[in-house]
C-alpha cells in the first residue's frame, strides 16, 4: 500500500479559501470531484505533461485542464507568440486587429464546416451562440440537444436559480439513440430549431461513446428534412481528435460547429464556425458583443497552437501513442477481474467500474483513483482523461503500470472491507 500523499498547504489554502470564495472555487474543482482526502486542491505549477501541487507532490497530469492542454503545460514558442504582441502591439484595443482575420482563413482551410467563423471566450459562449444563431435563422424555438454544453440558462444541469421557461423549449435525447431524436422531431413537428451533439458521447462518470455508423449521418438527414440546424458541439473533440475536429474524423459535415478548449492551448478563446447564409444571421439579426471577444492574445495563442499542430504532427502523435496506451490498459483492466471497462480510446481514456446492484462500484472507484493519485497520475474519477503531446511513450507505459498495480490494490482493499 502506497502512503497518503503530504497534503499540508492545499489543505490550508482550501481552509482559506473556503471563507473567501463559495466552495472555495468554481464547481468540477472542488475536492468532490475526485477522491476528498487524497487529491491535491491547489496546484503550483505545471511543465510539459505534468503539475506539481502546493505540497511539491509531482504528478503526470492526464486532465490536462478538462481539455485546453494539447501540447503541453507552458509551450514556449506559444507564450513567446504571446509575450511579443503583449509587448509589441498590445491587445485590448476598440477596434479589432488584423490576426482575427488570418486565424479566420486558418479555420476556414481546416475544418469542413467553416465558410464563416466568430471568436467568442468560453465553450459556453459558443454553444449558447450556436443556439442562438440557429433559432434566428429558422425563427423556430426548440433545441434537442445532447450532451454537456456549458454553464448558461438553457443547458445547465443543475437547474437552481433557472426559470423553468428558460429551457422548457430545451429537449433532450441519448447519445446514439437516432430514433430518439426522430420521435422528438415527430412530436414537435415544425418547431425545432437545432440539434446540438457532442460527435462523440461523453457523459459525466459513464463510458465514453463513439458514434455509431449512421449516427451523425442520421440526425443531419433528420434535420435537413425538418428545416432544422445541426450543430456538432467540438468544444472536447475540436483539435484533438483531428485538425478539422471530429467531423473530419467521421466524416459528417454539420451546418453549424463549436470549437473552444484545445484550440489554444489553455489560452481563452471559442469558436462559432459554419455555413454562410446561416452565420450570416450575426450580421443584422442576431446580437453578439462582449468587451473582451475580440481580444488578440488567445487569438495569437491559437494561430501558434495551430501551426505547431501541423508542423509537428501532433494530433496524430496523440492518436499513436493512445492506441497503444489503449493496447496496453484494456489488457491490465482485463486481467484484473474487477467488472470495468477502458473507453474512449485514443484521445479520451476513461476507466470506469461497471455498477453493480449492490453498489461495490462505489467503492472500487476512489480506492482505485487514490491509489492511482498516490502514485503520482493525476486523472479524475467521474471524467475522462486526456493525452498530450509532451505526454511521452515512456509516461505512458509508466502510467499502464500505475494503472495495473492501483487495480490491483483497489481489488485488495475493496474485497477487505466487504
Ligand atoms: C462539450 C462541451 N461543450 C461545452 C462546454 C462548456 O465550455 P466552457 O466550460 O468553456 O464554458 C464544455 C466544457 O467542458 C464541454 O465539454
Amino acid at each position: 500500500m502506497t502512503e497518503h500523499l503530504r497534503l499540508e498547504n492545499t489543505s490550508r489554502l482550501y481552509a482559506e479559501a473556503q471563507e473567501l470564495i463559495p466552495g472555495g472555487m468554481n464547481g468540477i474543482r472542488r475536492p468532490y470531484n475526485f477522491v476528498p482526502g487524497e487529491y491535491p486542491v491547489f496546484f503550483d505549477k505545471a511543465r510539459g505533461g505534468k503539475v506539481w501541487d502546493v505540497d511539491g507532490n509531482e504528478y503526470l497530469d492526464f486532465l490536462c485542464a478538462y481539455g485546453p492542454i494539447i501540447i503541453g503545460h507552458r509551450e514556449k514558442e506559444i507564450d513567446k507568440a504571446v509575450i511579443e504582441q503583449i509587448k509589441e502591439k498590445g491587445f485590448c484595443m476598440s477596434l479589432v486587429q488584423e490576426v482575427q482575420n488570418t486565424l479566420a482563413k486558418k479555420l476556414k482551410e481546416l475544418i469542413p464546416s467553416c465558410e464563416m467563423c466568430t471568436f467568442v471566450k468560453t465553450g459556453s459562449d459558443a454553444t449558447t451562440l450556436a443556439t442562438r444563431v440557429a433559432r434566428g435563422f429558422t425563427e423556430k424555438a426548440k433545441i434537442i440537444r445532447c450532451g454537456y454544453h456549458g454553464w448558461h440558462d438553457w443547458c445547465v444541469e443543475v437547474k437552481g436559480g433557472v426559470p423553468p421557461k428558460l429551457y422548457e423549449d430545451v429537449l433532450e435525447f441519448h447519445y446514439n439513440d437516432l430514433q430518439g431524436a426522430e420521435d422528438l422531431f415527430n412530436k414537435h413537428k415544425g418547431e425545432i430549431a437545432c440539434v446540438i451533439v457532442t460527435p462523440i458521447g461523453h457523459p459525466l462518470a459513464h463510458e465514453v461513446e463513439m458514434p455509431k455508423p449512421g449516427f451523425l449521418e442520421g440526425l443531419k438527414k433528420l434535420c435537413e428534412a425538418n428545416g432544422a440546424v445541426l450543430v456538432f458541439d467540438e468544444i472536447r473533440s475540436g483539435f484533438r481528435v483531428s485538425i478539422g475536429g471530429a467531423q473530419k474524423e467521421f466524416g459528417v459535415t454539420p451546418h453549424l460547429s463549436v470549437f473552444g478548449k484545445a484550440m489554444a492551448n489553455g489560452y481563452e478563446i471559442s469558436a462559432l464556425v459554419g455555413r454562410k447564409d446561416i452565420m450570416q444571421m450575426l450580421e443584422k439579426k442576431v446580437f453578439v458583443s462582449s468587451t473582451f471577444f475580440p481580444n488578440s492574445l488567445a487569438q495569437v495563442a491559437a494561430l501558434k497552437t495551430i501551426e505547431i499542430l501541423q508542423r509537428d504532427n501532433v494530433l496524430e502523435t496523440i492518436k499513436e501513442r493512445g492506441n497503444k496506451f489503449a493496447g496496453k490498459v484494456e489488457k491490465i483492466v482485463r486481467k484484473c477481474g474487477i467488472p470495468a471497462k477502458l473507453t474512449g480510446s485514443p484521445w479520451m481514456p476513461f476507466i470506469t467500474f461497471d455498477r453493480d446492484p449492490q453498489e461495490h462500484y462505489k467503492k472500487i472507484r476512489p480506492a482505485f483513483y487514490t491509489q492511482l493519485i498516490r502514485r503520482g497520475i493525476f486523472l479524475q474519477p467521474f471524467h475522462h482523461g486526456y493525452i498530450a503531446y509532451r505526454h511521452s511513450t515512456k509516461d505512458l507505459n509508466h502510467t499502464a503500470e500505475m494503472i495495473a498495480e492501483s487495480l490491483e490494490e483497489a481489488k485488495k482493499a475493496v474485497h477487505s472491507s466487504l
